[in-house]
């Protein structure tokens, strides 16, 4: 069956300095979303420039890929791409590559149109080609919808973080 609105003429490519602000936007609505399931989020007006900077030291780190998706020449999605990342400070786990997918997040108006199913398979040709095995990310447990948005392109929960409020 085919997905909602993967007929839509969205592009993905990458991120470049001039879709700065457009992709502070997209990070404010993921935060504004993301305080609904998990209060210690932090407040959407937090995230600015200086977070920008930090992903691209970071993904400069992993060799990964800022990515953008596009609809009518306006910015309405975005995601970072470690492309290269590693086990090597996991002292439980053999050593290995895998690629992590951080910061998915469509801006609001435009969800359920298949722009986030575009930019995650995206990431996936992306790691294929780069011949890594592994692609992970993280969700919060209450985040129920995102969590099955996962599922359906095939993620499967692995690692659980435990916490108990004391
Ligand atoms: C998750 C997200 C990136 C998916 O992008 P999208 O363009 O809406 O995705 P698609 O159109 O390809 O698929 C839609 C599905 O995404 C999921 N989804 C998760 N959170 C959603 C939200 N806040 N609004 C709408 N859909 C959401 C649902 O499963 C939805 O299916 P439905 O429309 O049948 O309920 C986007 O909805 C979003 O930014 N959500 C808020 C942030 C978030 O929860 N991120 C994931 C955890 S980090």
């Amino acid at each position: 069956m085919a997905r909602r609105g993967l007929s839509i003429d969205v592009e993905i490519r990458l991120y470049t300095g001039s879709d700065r602000d457009a992709v502070i936007s997209v990070m404010r609505d993921l935060a504004v979303s993301e305080l609904e399931t998990y209060d210690r989020t932090r407040q959407p007006e937090d995230w600015g420039a200086h977070d920008i900077e930090e992903f691209q030291r970071e993904i400069e780190k992993s060799k990964g890929t800022m990515l953008v998706a596009e609809l009518d020449g306006a910015v309405v999605g975005f995601c970072n791409l470690h492309t290269h990342r590693n086990t090597e400070d996991d002292q439980d786990e053999v050593y290995y590559q895998y690629s992590y997918i951080g910061d998915l997040s469509v801006l609001m108006q435009y969800r359920s149109l298949g722009i986030g199913a575009r930019l995650i398979k995206h990431c996936e040709e992306i790691v294929r080609a780069a011949g890594v095995k592994w692609l992970r990310l993280n969700v919060s447990a209450t985040n129920t919808r995102g969590r099955k948005f996962y599922a359906e392109h095939g993620f499967e929960e692995r690692l659980i973080l435990l916490e108990k409020s004391l």
